[in-house]
């Protein structure tokens, strides 16, 4: 267990400014930080896990995001799994609000007896408190303009319909 090493795990469907606000910040924290797309079984999913490591990984790169950022997937059981296996000690979630608060506060509780795993929670930029991925999801499906709040990646990728609905 290495407490800077740091994993931020996350549906990203699709990936959001507030995700990569919340990136741009673990970065700084942590000397190694593996963000994961992980399948969430509680909500049903727009975009391939494929594509979504596709777009995490194209909006990293457009960004000014440094240091050592793996993207990667997992879909192959727990999510502490991953993170001992990468020989990670820290989670990191954003919160928006005492909403994701109350959601966040489980997870982190489970993991931490499943796992020597500490949970670390980052307040993004107020800007996005507001900006959800069910939210762009409902509005790129009804043919809105997505672009004020995930990256241009994404934003491009939504734009052109190729995500076929
Ligand atoms: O972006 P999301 O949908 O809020 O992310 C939730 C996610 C994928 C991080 C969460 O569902 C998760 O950790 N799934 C992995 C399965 C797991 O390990 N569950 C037990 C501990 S909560």
């Amino acid at each position: 267990m290495n407490s800077r090493i740091a994993v931020v795990p996350g549906s990203f469907d699709p990936p959001t400014l507030g995700h990569l606000d919340v990136i741009r910040r673990a970065a700084r924290l942590y000397d190694t930080l593996h963000v994961l797309v992980v399948h969430n079984p509680g909500k049903e999913a727009m975009l391939p896990i494929a594509q979504r490591l596709s777009l995490l990984e194209q909006s990293i790169a457009d960004s000014d995001i440094d240091g050592e950022v793996v993207v990667a997937s997992w879909s192959m059981g727990l999510l502490v799994d991953y993170v001992t296996d990468v020989g990670a000690g820290v989670l990191v979630k954003g919160i928006r609000s005492q909403v994701d608060v109350a959601y966040e506060t489980p997870m982190a509780i489970v993991n931490r007896h499943l796992a020597d795993v500490e949970t670390v929670f980052l307040l993004p930029d107020p800007a996005h408190a507001l900006v959800s991925s069910s939210l762009v999801r409902q509005v790129a499906s009804l043919g809105g303009d997505v672009s004020p709040f995930v990256p241009a990646a994404v934003a491009r990728f939504l734009d052109t319909g190729a995500r076929g609905i």
